[in-house]
Parts: structure tokens; C-alpha cells; sequence
């Protein structure tokens, strides 16, 4: 929702802690393994081939991964991969003054719904039309693979707007 200031700092210790998890879900531990940090600079490195750091900051840390109570717009879309992402808005008087996503989905997909809330937040709903593409640009790309991730997002959403305007939750 709320744009804020993410620092290269913030985003060196996500990625870091992401690696140290990673590493120690397959039993390589600090001070264990003298290899340990030869692994994480390459576990990194390999992360960032693949994703781009707004991409991978969006799915390390997924502030507007939440559930609203009683929104005013909300949709839940199964893509064809089988993944499925919800969508929840808040609005007032025609703007949208939360939004926030699910889905038990890819890590693209996490990226993808965090994206899209927080081009939708603090629009009015009249405004907060978005394609496909506008989301792979605000996440600087997905691999080819996943960028149908970014269409789930962006339908998901339309879906939740419909919804306001039908009064489906309302
Ligand atoms: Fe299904 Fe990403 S949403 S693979």
C-alpha cells in the first residue's frame, strides 16, 4: 500500500537472511561450513540473475501480504497454472485507501500482488487500470517463465474493482 523508502541496507539484510535460511533449510550452517559464505555469495548471485532486486524485494518482503476485514472490493482468482491470488480494497469515497493481496503462489506472484497494491493504493478506483505490462515494468521484469504472474495480478485486481462497482462485498 503505503510507498515507502526501502534503503539498499534494508535490502542487503532481507537478502542476506534470505540466504542464510536458504542455506540452513539444506542443513549449511555459519561457522558449521567453511564453505558457508562461498555458498551465500553464490545463492545471491544466482537470485539476482533471476530477479530483478525491486522483484525480489517485493517477494522477500511482503508488507502488503494481509487480509483486509469486511473490504469493499475483493476478488479471488485461480490462474491457469493452479495458483491462486486474492485481492482486497478499501475504498472512500472512490479512493482506494488500502489494498492488499494473498496468494499461494510463486515468489513472482508474491512480487506480482505486491506490486499491483501499491500502484492501486491511494488511487481513485477510476484511475486504477493497469496492464500486464505496467506491472512487468514496476517490477523491471519477470522472467519470461512468470510473467503471467503479473496478468493474474493485474485481473485479480479488475475483478476486486468490478466488484466495488457491482457492491458485491458492500
Ligand atoms: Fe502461477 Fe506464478 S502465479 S506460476
Amino acid at each position: 500500500m503505503k510507498k515507502e523508502s526501502f534503503s539498499s541496507k534494508d535490502f542487503n539484510k532481507i537478502v542476506d537472511s534470505w540466504a542464510v535460511d536458504t542455506l540452513g533449510s539444506i542443513g549449511v550452517f555459519e561457522g558449521s561450513n567453511p564453505k558457508f559464505e562461498e555458498f551465500k555469495v553464490k545463492i545471491i548471485a544466482q537470485l539476482k540473475a533471476q530477479y530483478s532486486n525491486k522483484t525480489i524485494e517485493k517477494f522477500l518482503n511482503p508488507v502488503d501480504s494481509r487480509q483486509i476485514e469486511l473490504p469493499d472490493g475483493y476478488a479471488k482468482i485461480t490462474g491457469s497454472c493452479g495458483d491462486t491470488l486474492e485481492i482486497y480494497l478499501k475504498v472512500v469515497d472512490g479512493k482506494i485507501i488500502d489494498a492488499s493481496f494473498q496468494t499461494d503462489g510463486c515468489n513472482p506472484s508474491i512480487a506480482a500482488g505486491g506490486m499491483i497494491t501499491e500502484l492501486a493504493y491511494g488511487l481513485m478506483t477510476s484511475e486504477a487500470g493497469f496492464t500486464q505490462q505496467d506491472v512487468l515494468d514496476a517490477l523491471g521484469g519477470l522472467p519470461y517463465e512468470n510473467e503471467h504472474c503479473a496478468l493474474l495480478a493485474v485481473d485479480t485486481l479488475n475483478e476486486a474493482l468490478d466488484n466495488i462497482k457491482g457492491n458485491v462485498l458492500s
